[in-house]
């Protein structure tokens, strides 16, 4: 999104015990990839519960300008016809992604594979975010970055690859967006592209190639980490996905839900994916009243419906290694903590400098700015938590939906209202976020 319109502020104050049962939209994360996997199969994919944030809308756009027909069917249910393996054409304009890394990453290991050249583009904040991590093992594979900002920004222009080759790549850092870039690229190249990662990122790829009919294998490379192997030029075939509901979404209102007095929800749907699960693993450690209330199975994703009640938390300590796995939810996790009894040390929490802002930096201040202590040594961060919060900050959003929602959940419990300087970026992730936590009972003003 690009933010040219005034400034949204909103503040949240101390609000009666929430209760309800809610469905939060559709996971951001398999929401891109349907797009991007439907774009690139063979006959029609039909989404439904697709999440309808700017993030993901910009990628639709991307998709179509890239050739591929996207279609919003009554109902609510998108319908993508593919161009196949390698088939994108030429965009006429510049793809603009907006305010979203995944969307403009995965999509440039899509296009990687196809010999066409296209222009990347985001908003301010995309705009400052490291893009060499993807080029580098895209340029192994035979495309060329032309021509990038500052060297590793965007606006950056990408040649695709005429012949794609197959490579083995070990990521620099975990994370799925890189893997993923490698991996949809690889779908072009003959042969078997590898990827070796030192800690398991999100495997939402992996498995909805599978779904669409690709061959791929993943199987424990060290302690914590993973090596996946697809074999190129596979036909895919145009599949039908229900989105669930996404747990990085899900974590506002349960933080919420938790720190409100008196407050029972219930929320639906939720995916839970073993590596998307850190951050309600570490609630659950830290005291937390999180309780499955029913399980099922959603094309290879499994979702349950959760119970969630207001809890006394003690502070813990989170092992870098379950970083991939909750590597959104620091910042509400951050908000817990600081109603938490003693102290919550979260380490290996470089990667989050490198998020929508610098989310590292970002935390202190909103936590600093509502009267918490909070300490950053080298890559972790040490919240003292007393069992109230003091509130009465103003936070500033940085263009970061994840910003304005923890610091408003915060303000939910604190002893004086807390401010955000706007919410526009909200839409992002969770267009019908204030209304819904309104309908649990949140305050806002
Ligand atoms: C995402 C991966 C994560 C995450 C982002 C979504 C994805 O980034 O922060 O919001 O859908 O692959 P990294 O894998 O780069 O850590």
């Amino acid at each position: 999104m690009t933010h040219s319109g005034p400034k949204t502020p909103l503040e949240a104050r101390k609000s009666g015990a929430l209760s309800g049962r809610v469905r939060v939209p559709g996971d951001k994360s398999i929401s891109h990839r349907a797009l991007i996997l439907g774009a690139m199969a063979v006959g029609e994919t039909r989404i439904s519960g697709l999440l309808e944030g700017e993030d993901v809308l910009n990628t639709a756009k991307a998709m179509q300008a890239l050739g591929a027909r996207v279609e919003r069917q009554d109902g609510g249910v998108w319908s993508v016809r593919g161009v196949g393996v390698a088939g994108f054409a030429t965009p006429e304009k510049p793809l603009d992604f907006g305010n979203s890394g995944t969307g403009c990453r995965l999509a440039m290991g899509a296009v990687a594979g196809s010999p066409i050249t296209a222009i990347f583009d985001g908003d301010a904040s995309l705009r400052t975010r490291p893009m060499r991590r993807i080029f580098d093992p895209l340029e192994q594979m035979g495309a060329r970055c032309c021509e990038a900002a500052g060297g590793d920004r965007l606006p950056l222009t990408l040649e695709g690859a005429r012949d794609p080759v197959p490579i083995v790549y070990r990521t620099p850092v975990a994370s799925a967006q890189i893997k993923s870039a490698v991996l949809l690229a690889g779908l072009a190249a003959p042969g078997t592209t590898t990827v070796i990662e030192k800690e398991w990122s999100r495997d939402h790829t992996e498995l909805m190639l599978q779904h669409f009919g690709a061959d791929v294998t993943s199987s424990p490379d060290g302690a914590h980490g993973r090596k996946i192997s697809l074999k190129g030029q596979p036909e895919l075939k145009g599949a039908d996905i229900t989105v669930p509901a996404d747990p990085s979404s899900a974590a506002f209102p349960m933080v919420a839900a938790l720190i409100v007095p008196g407050s029972e929800i219930v929320l639906a749907d939720v995916m839970t994916n073993p590596l998307r699960t850190g951050l309600i693993k570490t609630l659950q450690e830290m005291g937390a009243k999180v309780d499955v209330l029913a399980t099922r199975n959603n094309a290879g994703e499994p979702m349950a419906e959760f119970r969630v009640r207001t809890s006394r938390l003690r502070g813990v300590e989170v092992p870098p290694e379950r970083a991939p796995s909750m590597i959104d939810e620091y910042l509400v996790l951050a908000v817990a903590a600081s109603f938490a009894e003693g102290t919550t040390t979260m380490r290996g929490l470089q990667e989050l400098r490198v998020k929508e802002s610098d989310r590292l930096a970002a935390t202190v201040a909103m936590l600093r700015a509502n009267g918490v202590k909070v300490e950053v040594a080298g890559d972790d961060m040490i919240v003292e938590g007393c069992g109230h919060v003091r509130g009465g900050g103003l936070v500033e959003t940085h263009m970061d939906h994840r910003i304005a929602m923890s610091a408003l959940m915060m303000g939910l419990a604190a002893d004086t209202p807390v401010k955000v300087d706007d919410t526009a970026f909200i839409a992002t992730s969770f267009p019908d976020f204030v209304p819904m936590m309104q309908r649990l009972g949140a305050t806002f003003s």
